[in-house]
């Protein structure tokens, strides 16, 4: 079985790479990491890659004579060289030049926590709190120009909770994170994702109308004792 190669960029600790390795050691999971990139020479996502003897390879941003395109000029050889055939921006805390996006339209994806297109940039979980909405979430989008958009490709949804903070709706986010992105790769790597139309479609994806409700009263009593389980994680 040919694997799909995939170079993942990282800026720092890297727990969805380590999803993304995790997935790659799966008997017959289709793709594979040629190349983690990193743009922080210590992050600690590139730890986790020399651990799993996978390729590795840094470059600060910071003083890159030339500038941000020259740096992602580089950055973009480096991933050629690599041969790589899909990008995953995985925690990768950079905006990205135009050119670097147009070297890789409909080869590039990117996780992001909250459902989008709400909440887009940093602090997503500060801002999901501050809106006071119940529920969140995280999507794995294909990469365009502006930031945090483009079509998107699966997205998973929480609860939010009243006592929540940034970090604990952060952790039952990334919980989901590691989940969607490994599934999202396999299914683009399996050739089930197609672009129509500036929208991302999945072929033979599972439906259900199944609906949730937060805060809800009409807990079915089965449920009851996993909804505990899940809320106090
Ligand atoms: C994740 O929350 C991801 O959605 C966002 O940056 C964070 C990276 O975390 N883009 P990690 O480095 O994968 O642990």
């Amino acid at each position: 079985m040919a694997r799909l190669k995939l170079a993942v960029l990282a800026t720092g600790r890297g727990s969805n790479l380590q999803a993304i390795i995790d997935a790659c050691r799966r008997k017959n999971f289709p793709a594979e990491i040629v190349l983690v990139f990193s743009n922080n020479p210590k992050a600690y996502a590139l730890e986790r890659a020399e651990a799993a003897g996978i390729a590795t390879a840094a470059l600060s941003h910071k003083n890159y004579p030339g500038g941000r395109v020259a740096f992602d000029r580089e950055v973009s050889r480096l991933l050629a060289e690599s041969g790589a055939e899909l990008i995953v921006l995985a925690g990768y805390l950079r905006l990205l030049s135009a050119e670097f996006v147009g070297n890789w339209v409909d080869r590039m994806i990117n996780i992001h926590p909250s459902l989008l297109p709400a909440f887009k940039g940093l602090r997503a979980h500060e801002q999901v709190l501050e809106a006071g909405v119940k529920y969140s979430g995280c999507t794995v989008h294909y990469v365009v120009p502006e930031m945090d958009a483009g079509p998107v490709i699966a997205q998973a949804v929480v609860p939010v909770f009243a006592d929540d903070t940034p970090a604990t709706l952060g952790r039952r986010v990334l919980r989901e994170e590691h989940k969607l992105l490994p599934m999202v790769i396999g299914l683009i790597a399996g050739g089930r994702v197609r672009i129509n139309d500036a929208h991302a479609i999945v072929d033979g994806a599972a439906q259900t109308d199944f609906a949730h409700q937060n805060p809800t009263e009409a807990l079915p009593k089965t449920g009851k004792h996993l909804w505990r389980r899940w809320r106090n994680g």
